[in-house]
């Protein structure tokens, strides 16, 4: 498939989740092949260096499992909590809710993210990490939405381009509902309202 995705493609989702999800955006075979593909590139990228990855919580939680899964590196893994507040769909301020374990001096890092929205999150990131003295800072997104865009940045590796939709499944949350779904979905628009009315 394309991976850069347009406002067209609609799939039926699977029965057992007919009820609340309108269609599917990204199908569960379509988002590992992709991952295949960003771990070869990440495997070249850093063959033979030590690798930190720092993954953003809650939404990597999926797309890492399946990441580090396929590279063959000496790597370590970090989290960090950082969460956007508002309503569910619309974020006005962003907060630290877990801090880093490790050290990063000296270390190769890779941020992880689900998805690059407004550029926000990524930024502070960058620049929380960035005092921390690492040797270099790279950053992979999952999903990425150039139409809501607010700082100027673009992710080292990325698995899609989207249409701006408010997209949930494969570790992204509504109301913190539905990282469990294997696939990339829109949900339908009356469970949206509920949560806003
Ligand atoms: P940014 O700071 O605006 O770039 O947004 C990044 C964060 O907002 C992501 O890590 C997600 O947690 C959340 N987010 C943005 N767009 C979506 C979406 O379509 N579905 C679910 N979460 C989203
Ligand atoms: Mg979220």
């Amino acid at each position: 498939m394309n991976y850069i995705v347009d406002d067209k493609r609609k799939l039926k989702p699977p029965p057992e989740w007919r009820s609340d999800i309108d269609f599917v955006l990204i199908r569960e075979d379509e988002v590992l092949t992709r991952i295949d593909e960003i771990a070869t590139q990440l495997q070249n990228e850093y063959e033979g260096r030590d690798l930190m990855i720092v993954a953003l919580l809650s939404g990597t939680i999926l797309f890492l499992a399946d990441l580090v899964r396929r590279l063959n590196l000496p790597l370590r893994i970090d989290f960090l909590g950082i969460s956007s507040y508002g309503n569910e769909t619309v974020s006005t301020g962003i907060k630290i809710t877990k801090e880093l374990k490790l050290e990063l001096n000296g270390r190769d890092v890779l941020i992880l993210d689900d998805i690059l929205d407004t550029g926000n999150t990524i930024n502070l990131t960058i620049n929380k990490i960035a005092n921390l003295r690492p040797k270099s800072i790279k950053t992979c997104v999952l999903l990425d939405k150039p139409a809501r865009r607010k700082i100027n940045i673009k992710a080292d590796y990325t698995g899609f381009e989207i249409p701006d939709y408010f997209v949930v499944g494969y570790g992204l949350d509504f109301a913190e509902r539905f990282r469990n779904l294997p696939f990339i979905g829109v949900l339908k628009k009356e469970l949206y309202q509920q949560q806003i009315n």
